[in-house]
């Protein structure tokens, strides 16, 4: 589990400014020093978030990021990932990609040797498999386990409405129910199912790159698609102003973009760690128990973090590189 890839550092304090800098969510050390270590091996920042959301991906971070985690209604992981140059803006993504684990690695290829943006499902595997990406299982013994349990509770909790059978008791399969309730998104019951990886990566001369990968959301509907995979709201990266990736529940969050209302903030003047916290508040307006956060950094090195309050969610950790914290620095940040 994350706990233990926590480093010994601990700032509370938002920080800056030094360049080149690696930023990432959640206290995930071995992917910071991965990013890290790509820029100071004379890699660019692309392959830097490559290599950090890639270590992730290798390592199933807090089982929310790469192979084996939360599985679909069927019992199979299927991955998103974005990767943004912040100096050409191009980007590429996959969503819904089977039987590939490189995600990240996808992205990357969708964004240099194709003119698209986002390819997603089937198409995204065979894509890969054609740029050499083995097909491969992504279920494992945890996986497998946690769909099992899954199905022995009811198919609880559960992400569809206004069906029949009761989606809140019984499991599917569905068909429309009479009528439309009034739409109250419950409380999350389960925090840690909507974990990405979003790593920054700024180097020494400025330019920007930003990338995210995860597994999505525990027992989601085939084909859902969260936010990680959209450009501004899993993550957006304009090196004439920062980067912001976010992590969290993808469902609200990608409806209101916080990556890119955080970097705009950012070009007109904002300080990261305030827009970071503008984009918690324009989605904590609309949905004040939404689980996530957002990470933020700018061009002269400052970063900063936001998170949405919740019960069991006080605060919320993210690892800093730089060539001041002499390695990777556990960052926490207090949520409102
Ligand atoms: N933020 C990850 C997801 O909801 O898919």
């Amino acid at each position: 589990m994350w706990t233990s890839l926590v480093c010994v550092v601990l700032v509370t304090s938002p920080g800056g400014a030094s360049l080149p800098l690696v930023v990432n969510t959640w206290p995930f050390k071995e992917a910071a020093a991965a990013a890290w270590e790509a820029l100071q091996s004379g890699g660019s920042v692309l392959d830097a978030v490559e290599r950090g959301c890639r270590r992730c991906e290798l390592d199933q971070c807090d089982g929310s990021v790469g192979f084996g985690g939360s599985p679909d209604e069927t019992g199979e992981t299927s991955l998103d990932a974005l990767i943004i140059n912040g100096d050409t803006m191009e980007v590429g993504a996959v969503a819904d990609l089977r039987r590939v684990k490189n995600a990240i690695g996808v992205a990357r290829a969708v964004m240099e040797r194709t003119h698209h943006t986002l390819l997603v499902g089937e198409s995204a595997s065979a894509f890969a498999e054609d740029m050499g990406f083995p097909a491969e299982d992504l279920t494992t013994n945890k996986s497998k386990g946690l769909y099992t349990r899954w199905l022995q509770a009811g198919c609880q909790p559960n992400y569809r409405q206004n069906v029949v059978p009761d989606p809140a008791t019984s499991c599917g399969p569905y068909r429309p129910g009479p009528g439309r309730t009034p739409h109250r998104r419950p409380p999350p019951t389960d925090l840690r199912a909507h974990d990405t990886i979003g790593v920054i990566a700024i180097s020494g001369k400025g330019q920007v790159a930003a990338g995210t990968s995860t597994n999505g959301a525990n027992h989601k509907i085939p084909g859902r698609v969260g936010d990680s995979p959209i450009a501004g709201a899993g993550a957006y990266a304009d090196s004439s102003a920062g980067a912001a990736a976010a992590t969290g529940d993808g469902d609200i969050m990608m409806r209101f973009l916080p990556s890119f209302l955080a970097v705009e903030l950012m070009r007109g003047g904002a300080e990261p760690s305030a827009a970071c916290t503008a984009a918690v508040a324009r989605t904590k307006r609309h949905y004040p128990e939404f689980f996530g956060a957002v990470i933020c950094a700018n061009t002269t090195g400052h970063y900063g973090a936001a998170c949405n309050k919740l019960p069991g969610f006080p605060k919320f950790s993210y690892m800093v590189v730089s060539a001041e914290t002499r390695g990777p620095s556990l960052h926490t940040v207090d949520c409102f």
